[in-house]
């Protein structure tokens, strides 16, 4: 959406003023080198305060690894207006085998600060327009039970319940199940 508040988004971003929510505006780019320690630092952010699945922070170099998994997929990084990254999203493959190159994973992080206000949406849409311009028509998200924003998100925005793996987690000493939700694109 274009925002009429900001010259400099105007043209690529989105600001969520022009949706009547606040005075955020965003830009998204593609996902470089240059984004390792934000991106990191975010996900740590996650790691810390129970909603990504490792159970220790990660350095660094673990951004090789997302790299490498959204590697012929989009990987996209949020700016504030201040030009800091604020959350990031990517697409990833589901299976290494080629029959189900019409199906992809999808995953976010957002600072909290920027959560709630239309910027997860903004991530999914763009990379639902890359999605399908690479024939992929299935997105799926595999969410801890115990992320009850982001199950919330996800039925929000289009994704039904399609499958639950009981209690295959374990994180602080206590299970968690792995929730998969899908939606068609
Ligand atoms: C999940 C996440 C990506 C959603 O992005 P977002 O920018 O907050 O979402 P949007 O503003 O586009 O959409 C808002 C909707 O998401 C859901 N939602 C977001 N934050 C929520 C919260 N704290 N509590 C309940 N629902 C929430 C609601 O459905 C909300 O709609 P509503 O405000 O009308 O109730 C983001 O909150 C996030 O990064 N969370 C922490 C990390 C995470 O859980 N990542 C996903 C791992 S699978």
């Amino acid at each position: 959406m274009p925002c009429r508040h900001n010259r400099a988004f105007a043209r690529s971003g989105f600001c969520s003023r022009d949706k009547g929510i606040n005075s955020m505006s965003y830009i998204l780019e593609p996902m470089t080198e240059k984004h390792r320690k934000p991106v990191i630092d975010i996900f740590n952010y996650y790691i810390e305060t129970n909603f990504a699945f490792p159970e220790t922070k990660v350095d660094y170099d673990f951004f090789d690894h997302f790299l490498d998994m959204s590697k012929g997929y989009p990987a996209l990084v949020a700016k504030a207006e201040s030009g800091d990254a604020v959350g990031f999203a990517l697409l990833h493959q589901y299976s290494w085998a080629n029959s189900f190159k019409r199906s992809a994973l999808i995953t976010y992080f957002i600072l909290p600060q920027h959560t709630r206000k239309g910027l997860g949406k903004m991530m999914l849409d763009k990379l639902i327009a890359q999605a399908r311009s690479m024939g992929v028509d299935h997105l799926l998200a595999n969410i801890s039970s115990d992320n009850e924003r982001s199950l919330q998100f996800h039925r929000k925005h289009g994704f039904h319940e399609c499958g639950r793996f009981q209690e295959v987690g374990r994180r602080f000493g206590k299970s968690f199940d792995v929730v998969w939700m899908i939606r068609r694109i």
